[in-house]
């Protein structure tokens, strides 16, 4: 693992771009569900900013549930496995729900999450919303609902986004060319 520092890191999507999306996102929810409650899904840790920020835009009753779910094993690689670190949830039956997920790689995550609920529940309604689509990464036929930005063939970091457990804190969405990381 290299040692990346924030010198080495360029702006792919700034605040200002992030804020707006956010509020973008924020309307077409408003809109589809109105007046309906619903209960957001926060998926940690990474998505924790885009969440935060995201509900604070939306107008209807809500509860908040925060589950963890790790599948990278080793800095930009995904392990292929989905661990259930915390996944304890409040009854779903005929609730709406939104999950919200920092970012669609290969789509592993989003799928053992999808099948869990869908296992486990009886929802009114479900879906998918994830900060940053990575198509090209995708092992899996998931799709999210709604996104905030697509990525190409790049691992990227701020906003929630980790590398190794740093870079989390950044305000915006960036990345560090391939040849820095291992
Ligand atoms: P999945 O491969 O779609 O299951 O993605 C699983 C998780 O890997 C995401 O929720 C992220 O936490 C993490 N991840 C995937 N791509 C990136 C990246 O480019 N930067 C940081 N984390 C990533």
């Amino acid at each position: 693992m290299k040692n990346i520092e924030i010198k080495d890191i360029k702006v792919l999507y700034s605040e200002e771009e992030i804020k707006t999306r956010v509020v973008e996102i924020a309307k077409k929810l408003n809109h589809i569900y109105a007046d309906e409650e619903v209960c957001v899904i926060c998926v940690l840790k990474g998505a924790i900013m885009f969440a935060t920020d995201l509900v604070r835009e939306l107008n209807m009753p809500l509860s908040m549930e925060f589950i963890r779910l790790s599948s990278y094993g080793h800095a930009t690689e995904s392990s292929g496995k989905v661990n259930a670190v915390d996944i304890k949830l409040p009854d779903l039956n005929d609730k709406n729900v939104i999950i919200v997920e920092d970012i669609v790689d290969t789509g592993l995550t989003a799928k053992f999450l999808l099948d869990f609920l869908n296992a486990n529940f009886r929802v009114k309604s479900l879906k998918f919303i994830s900060l940053l689509d990575k198509k090209i990464s995708r092992k899996t036929e998931v799709e999210p609902d709604l996104y905030g930005f697509d990525i190409d063939d790049k691992f990227v970091v701020g906003y929630g986004l980790d590398y190794d457990g740093k870079f989390r804190n950044l305000k915006f969405i960036g990345y560090a060319d391939k040849a820095l990381l291992v």
